[in-house]
């Protein structure tokens, strides 16, 4: 098999096709690298001492694990640097992270979920880093967090790492989604699949049913529908698989197919659901829409939502097209 790395990717997509300059390509690199060094700490598991909880809270309310602040330190350190960010904004820090003074300014913005799946690090499970790449106002500073409020639609890049059984790097730039797999003796990432597409039709769902009893009466409809399988409206049997690490529940679905849902329910009516929007729906939005399929929050298509707050939560609907499409009708009605 030939093998070609990122970088190589990386470098001839800017050849033919002209869309990763020089400095989102050093971005992407960095990015990469950082997930290997994460994933390098992952595996470590109880002998690297990195697994547990700390005693700290992030923004959003939740205990921080200690491998949220460490991925999350790794990614600041790595990307401080190289003078390709203008700043950086992450789950787990309140405020954004403008370049320090001491290092020169780039003209991107990224934005990251360290660690995602934090509650299944502990039982080994696969766990992941998303990450989501916006363009600095031009002309301007030091960038604010007004900034960074851009829709999904304006990404040029995002991608995600997950740890699993290998460690992948499933990345786009606007031209199709890639996959890469690390390759661990040699410690590069080679390209293992080259047009990912998401199949159309599935018999999978993806929803966490412990909260059944909250959901909104479209959700519920949907999801009756699927249980109803074969007699029902829907005429076929559905399967079910939730792991709770998005990065992990959306892998399987760029692979064979599904559709993943956390939509808002009747607890909290304001909250709009538990996934962030800038750094988990959109940049998978983004991906998923890259392979051929569809990511809305139910009324709307999640790419278009204007951010209103960096940590603002929205309810996700994401896979393949049609099952997309359908659940998003029933929002209407
Ligand atoms: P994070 O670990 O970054 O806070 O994100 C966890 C998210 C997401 O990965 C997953 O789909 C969902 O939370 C799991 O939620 P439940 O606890 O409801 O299963
Ligand atoms: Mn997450
Ligand atoms: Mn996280």
């Amino acid at each position: 098999m030939k093998r070609i790395s990122l970088t190589q990717h990386l470098i001839e997509e800017q050849r033919l096709n002209n869309t990763i300059p020089a400095e989102l390509r050093l971005l992407i690199e960095v990015v990469a690298r950082a997930c290997k060094t994460i994933s390098h700490a992952v595996g470590k598991g109880a002998l690297g001492d990195v697994l547990g909880s700390t005693q700290s809270e992030n923004i959003q309310g939740e205990i921080q694990k200690k491998l949220d602040i460490i991925s999350n330190e790794i990614l600041l350190q790595a990307n401080e640097w190289g003078g390709h960010l203008a700043a950086m904004a992450s789950e787990e820090m309140e405020t954004i992270h403008p370049i320090p003074n001491r290092y020169p300014k780039g003209e991107y913005m990224l934005l990251f979920d360290p660690l995602d799946g934090s509650s299944n690090i502990d039982v080994n499970v696969s766990i992941g880093t998303i990450f989501s790449v916006l363009k600095a106002p031009e002309g301007m500073g030091t960038p604010t967090e007004q900034d960074f409020l851009q829709p999904g639609r304006k990404q040029v890049a995002a991608g995600y790492a997950v740890y699993g059984p290998q460690t992948m790097l499933i990345l786009t730039t606007g031209n199709g989604v890639k996959c890469f797999t690390l390759d661990r003796e040699m410690g590069s990432w080679v390209m293992t699949q080259s047009d990912v597409q998401i199949p159309a039709d599935t018999k999978e769902f993806a929803i966490n049913a412990s909260n059944a009893r909250h959901w909104h009466s479209p959700v519920k409809r949907y999801i009756d529908e699927m249980l109803a399988g074969r007699d029902g409206p829907r005429s076929k049997d559905f399967n079910m698989r939730w792991i709770a690490s998005m990065v992990a529940d959306v892998h399987r679905i760029l692979n064979r197919g599904g559709i993943f849902m956390y939509p808002a329910d009747l607890r909290e009516p304001d909250k709009g659901g538990k996934l962030r929007l800038m750094y988990e729906a959109n940049p998978m939005a983004f991906i998923v829409e890259q392979a051929g399929g569809a990511a809305t929050n139910g009324k709307q298509r999640i790419l278009d939502i204007q951010p209103e707050r960096l940590h603002q939560r929205v309810p996700v609907f994401l896979g393949s097209k049609s099952e997309v499409e359908l659940v998003t009708s029933y929002h209407k009605e």
